[in-house]
């Protein structure tokens, strides 16, 4: 790892591997709106392929690590001194919190406690200017607000946090510090609370990837229950571009929700995906919506997610820019257009994950 800054200015990026954070660096990359550092422990999810296109860039330095390790932390922050802190690190999946908490803890409570305390130490000895522009962007999930009934009124930010599942608990628990750590020693933080998102490079433990491989290699696509769950579907992009003007423009203390205004049941997606294969890779053994199988719900299925997102639209002017319909197409000809990467995620791990959850369920 090279010890000397680029040119500029320079965002921290945890969880840059992953893909929510690989996206973000590509874009932020890209529009060379800044040098990314980019802090990743690369775990099952982290996936250095996201990052094929970057990583001979010099405007790009990757980092293999903890982001509550405080010995790299603190080395990173006084060789680096960035502009800003985005923190995409986490545990992100729901049914693995189900099946062992303990790492979620561990990553999105005491190691984002961790994390936090080494940037305070750190922001404390900037220079007044440079510590009054310095932001904390925290990414957090709608999922700490509950569940809605069919008819509720979507999450607004002043919603109050009823989180569900392990997965969600522990993501409270982190916005909770973020908060604390505004409140208390005034560190310039902010918070996103997005809805489910979707678009390329998404680890194929989550829906619409899972389904996407399950069909194309004629194994069963499992909807959980009645399959009458609802999600609010964020084109990536579009949330990657929400983060983007949080930081510049967004109010340190504040929260913001992020949504795709794209509400669907899940059974409406899954077929969703069946026809646009039926139509791009007809199988000749018939309709992939025949692989369809109802199996035994998650425990403490959150019944419907919906976000209202009429804070960011207003005060900070951000929109969806990509309708469901057309992202869910283009979606899926990227995974369509990338067997390598769908082949080289499907590791020993991930299948050792599928027979653990899907076995007997
Ligand atoms: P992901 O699982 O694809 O990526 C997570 C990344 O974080 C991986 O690269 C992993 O190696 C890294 N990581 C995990 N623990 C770490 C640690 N202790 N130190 C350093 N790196 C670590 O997840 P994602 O879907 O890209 O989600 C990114 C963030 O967005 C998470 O905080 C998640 O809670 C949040 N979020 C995701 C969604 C979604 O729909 N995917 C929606 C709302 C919020
Ligand atoms: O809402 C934001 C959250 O969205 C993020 O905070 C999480 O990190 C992200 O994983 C996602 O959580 P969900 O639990 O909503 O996503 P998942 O893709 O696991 O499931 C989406 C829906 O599909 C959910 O209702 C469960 C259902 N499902 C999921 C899987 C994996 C199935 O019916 N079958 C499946 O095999």
């Amino acid at each position: 790892m090279p010890k000397k800054r680029p040119e500029g200015k320079l965002y921290l990026v945890t969880g840059g591997a992953g893909f929510i954070g690989s996206c973000f660096v590509l874009d932020c990359l890209a529009r060379k709106q800044a040098a990314v550092l980019n802090l990743d422990k690369l775990t099952y999810s982290g996936n250095l392929q996201n990052l094929a296109a970057v990583m001979d860039d010099p405007r790009h330095i990757f980092a293999t690590g903890d982001i509550g390790d405080t010995a790299l932390v603190d080395e990173l922050l006084e060789n680096y001194a960035p502009e800003a802190i985005i923190n995409f690190a986490a545990e992100s999946h729901v049914d693995r919190s189900i099946v062992d908490p303990t790492p979620f803890v561990d990553a999105n409570v005491a190691g984002l406690c961790s994390f936090l305390g080494a940037t305070l130490r750190w922001w404390r000895k900037l220079p007044a200017g440079q510590a009054a522009t310095f932001r904390f962007l925290h990414i957090s999930t709608d999922e700490v607000f509950g569940s809605l009934g069919p008819t509720d009124p979507a999450f607004t930010e002043k919603t109050p946090y009823a989180p569900n599942s392990p997965y969600s608990a522990s993501k409270a628990a982190s916005d909770h510090f973020v908060r604390a750590f505004h409140e208390t020693y005034g560190l310039p933080t902010l918070i996103t609370n997005c809805s489910n998102n979707y678009g390329p490079r998404q680890f194929p433990e989550k829906l619409i990837p899972l389904v996407l491989l399950n069909a194309l290699s004629g194994r069963d696509i499992p909807i959980y229950g009645k399959g009458d769950n609802v999600r609010d579907w964020l084109h990536v992009e579009d949330h990657c571009a929400a983060i983007n003007l949080t930081l510049e423009r967004g109010t340190p203390g504040e929260s913001y929700n992020i949504g795709g205004r794209s509400e669907r049941r899940n059974l409406e997606v899954i077929e969703a995906i069946c026809a646009l294969l039926d139509k791009v890779r007809p199988d000749p053994q018939g309709h992939y919506a025949r692989l369809i199988r109802h199996v035994q719900d998650r425990p403490g299925h959150d019944r419907r997610y919906a976000i209202d997102c009429g804070k960011i639209e207003h005060e900070l002017g951000w929109k969806p820019a990509h309708d469901f319909t057309r992202g869910l197409a283009e979606t899926v000809d990227w995974y369509l257009n990338n067997p390598d990467w769908l082949a080289a995620v499907q590791s020993g791990a991930y299948r050792n994950w599928v027979e653990k959850n899907y076995h007997n369920r």
